[in-house]
This record gives C-alpha cells, structure tokens and sequence, in this order.
C-alpha cells in the first residue's frame, strides 16, 4: 500500500497540475514498486480535493466520522482508494486519448 499528501498554490489551482502530478506518483507506486493498492483521505467538507480524487478513479471506502477539528466544529475523513487492477484501467484509457 502506498499513499500521497499534495497542495497546489491558490493561484495555481484547476489547472490539472495536481492530477497530473498525482498520476506520475501512482504509476511510480503501482509500476515502479509494484504497490497494489493506493490510500489516500480527505475532510469532507473538501470539495475540490473530493472531485480531485475522483476524476484520478478513487472510489470513497469509508469514513472516520469526526475526528477533524476545524474553526471549532468537528468533520468525518473520507477514506479513498485505488487498486492496481483499476488504476490499470484507466491508465489504458487516459494513454488511449492522450495519443489521438
Ligand atoms: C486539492 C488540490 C490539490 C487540487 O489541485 P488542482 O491542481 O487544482 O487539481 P486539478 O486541477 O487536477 O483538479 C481539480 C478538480 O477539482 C475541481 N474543483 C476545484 N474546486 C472545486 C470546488 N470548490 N468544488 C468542487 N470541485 C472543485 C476542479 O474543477 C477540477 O475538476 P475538473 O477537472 O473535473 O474540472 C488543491 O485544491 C489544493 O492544493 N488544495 C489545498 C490542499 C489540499 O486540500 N490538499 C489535499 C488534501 S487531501
């Protein structure tokens, strides 16, 4: 199992950087060191983080309900994953529209 934490300046933002950064640490993960599964978490209220995760092919596992303490309310932290087998899958179709 491996995982990631990023942050991209604001100024920066919505431009694919993180997505593609993200997808040269995963096919290190799963190609290079052979990992099968990629975890990753965010707070619940992250909506851009959210819709980062899943637009890269993480499905939502779970969540740890309240355990994020924020401007004085607590948040749950929403457990993500990918596997190799689907992570290979997208790949193969990313790889496909990128050489059209
Ligand atoms: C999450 C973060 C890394 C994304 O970086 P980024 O370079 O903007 O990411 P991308 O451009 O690759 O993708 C962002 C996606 O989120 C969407 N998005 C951005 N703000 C959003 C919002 N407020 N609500 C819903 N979706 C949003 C974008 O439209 C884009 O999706 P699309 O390509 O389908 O249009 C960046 O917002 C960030 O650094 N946030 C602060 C730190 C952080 O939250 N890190 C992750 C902790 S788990």
């Amino acid at each position: 199992m491996f995982s990631f934490g990023l942050g991209v300046h604001r100024g920066y933002r919505n431009n694919g950087y993180a997505s593609e950064a993200t997808r040269i640490i995963m096919r290190y993960g799963f190609y290079e060191l052979r990992m099968q599964k990629c975890n990753s978490s965010c707070v619940e209220i992250n909506e851009a983080s959210l819709k980062f995760h899943k637009n890269l092919g993480f499905i939502e596992e779970g969540r740890r309900r309240r355990i994020i303490y924020m401007d004085g309310k607590f948040y749950d932290n929403i457990l993500l994953g990918i596997t190799r087998e689907e992570f290979d899958e997208i790949e193969s179709e990313y790889s496909k529209i990128k050489h059209q």
